[in-house]
């Protein structure tokens, strides 16, 4: 129980510090907001681009075996009807008769995935109304194009990344002339009606992914599947820095996978709400493909032969890795809050304080530094309060640098640097410090 209330407390203190510091905020604040939308702050905007940028190099830059695209979000709605979603892509939904609300059957009842039969002895976890039969919702977000608002103007926002990634194969292919095995890459935003959003930006209707489709033939597949999956876990604890005992793999039951997957495996997180979803790999076979194209759209170059690839899925939500990196860096010490953030994932890789504001000499020489530090990195520059104060207000937001320059820096051309997690100084001379900055961050 104390247990439980620790782990909440602990939701509650990281979406204080986000809405504080600037990393995330209600979406449409001032209007009441709008429930479950968030927007990225001056600092979380930081967070994520690093994530993605940190992905894009990795996985595409770094490989010649991968291209990038960046497809439309609203895709011809043939795209859905071939790809299953339409028919497929719904959640179970039951309502309360009495206050209204819906919940998704397989959240409420544990066994509800593998019986398909609802427990009717299951209230409302709300209020303890009755509670309907499941009805499938389907996920896909609708809007119309252009003026009319009629069946033949219908389109969704898409549901996953991936699809693109199918439907652009052969553009792909022709313009990359990469031969398998290859990936098609994106990063970007997906939309889905979920039933229960919630658990701030962990479940949502707006969020984005960064998805790989591997492109195989079929025979040893599994082998690729274990390739990724190592790849993820790298990614997870190396790039991202995510404690190890905080990851968990789990394989999904057959009825819990994905329409189009053979097998999944999901990475999962511990979260201070529940151990979830943090990221997916899955095995689609030649599904989509099969779906999309009416003859096979690779032809082997050695032997001729033409075939339908199979696919292995590795994909990564970008607002689930910025929660986690948040949760498992976050950490109250004695007297402070500090968020251990990876150097290459902080907002601010340094901050420069003159000792005294009110001494221009001090300010010049640390605007000076300022100036040719933010060349390079992103810098903060902080005159305000004493010194404690700025070192105080850096580590909660994860800056693994502060330099101070005093009035010895005026004579001896250094600063003092001080680390974010040990809390230990040092002087280092003006001229070194872009070279200690790249060494201490990569
Ligand atoms: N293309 C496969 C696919 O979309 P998924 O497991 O449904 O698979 C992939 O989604 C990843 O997207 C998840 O592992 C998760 O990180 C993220 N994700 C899914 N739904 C989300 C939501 N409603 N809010 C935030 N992230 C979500």
């Amino acid at each position: 129980m104390e247990k439980e209330k620790n782990k909440s407390d602990l939701m509650e203190k990281i979406i204080s510090l986000c809405k504080r510091r600037g990393f995330v905020f209600p979406g449409s604040e001032i209007y009441g907001g709008l429930a479950n939308s968030w927007d990225y702050g001056p600092l979380g905007v930081e967070l994520k681009n690093n994530i993605k940028q940190l992905w894009w190099k990795r996985f595409v830059q770094q490989r010649d075996d991968m291209a990038g695209i960046d497809a439309a979000l609203i895709m011809n709605p043939k795209v859905w009807e071939a790809s299953g979603h339409l028919k497929e892509f719904s959640d179970p939904l039951v309502e309360c008769a009495k206050c209204k609300r819906r919940f998704r059957a397989d959240h409420i009842d544990s066994n509800y995935e593998k019986t398909k039969q609802f427990d009717k002895n299951i209230k409302c976890p709300d209020c303890g109304g009755r509670l309907s039969e499941p009805r499938q919702f389907n996920l896909m977000m609708k809007t119309f194009l252009g003026p009319a608002e009629d069946a033949a103007s219908i389109a969704y926002f898409r549901p996953e990344t991936a699809q693109a990634m199918f439907v652009d194969f052969k553009n792909v292919l022709e313009t990359s002339r990469k031969k398998l095995p290859f990936g098609i890459a994106q990063i970007g935003k997906a939309f889905r009606n979920e039933v229960t959003p919630g658990n701030f930006i962990f479940r949502t209707r707006e969020f984005e992914q960064m998805e790989i489709e591997y492109f195989i033939k079929e025979e040893g597949w599994q082998d690729v599947f274990e390739y990724w999956k190592k790849e993820m876990w790298d990614w997870s604890l190396n790039d991202l820095g995510l404690k190890k005992g905080n990851v968990h793999e789990c394989e999904c039951e057959p009825e819990n996978r994905a329409h189009y997957s053979k097998k999944t495996i999901d990475l999962e997180y511990e979260f201070p709400f529940s151990r979830s979803e943090l990221y997916g790999l899955a095995y689609r076979t030649d599904f989509d493909l099969k779906n999309h194209f009416e003859e096979p759209p690779y032809q082997d170059i050695e032997t001729n032969e033409k075939l339908y690839p199979h696919v292995i899925e590795p994909t990564f939500g970008v607002d689930r890795s910025v929660l986690a990196v948040l949760c498992d860096a976050y950490t109250e010490e004695s007297e402070r809050i500090v968020l251990k953030l990876k150097p290459t994932l902080a907002p601010y890789k340094v901050a420069i304080f003159p000792l005294l504001k009110n001494k221009p000499e001090l300010v010049d020489k640390a605007k000076e530094i300022y100036d040719s530090l933010k060349k390079e990195f992103s810098v903060a520059f902080d005159d305000r309060g004493n010194i404690g104060k700025r070192y105080y207000s850096q580590d909660e937001i994860g800056t693994p640098f502060c330099i101070t320059v005093d009035f010895d820096s005026l004579e001896n051309n250094d600063v003092t640097i001080r680390d974010r997690d040990t809390m230990k100084q040092e002087r280092v001379k003006i001229k070194d410090l872009k070279q200690f900055i790249s060494n201490a961050s990569a």
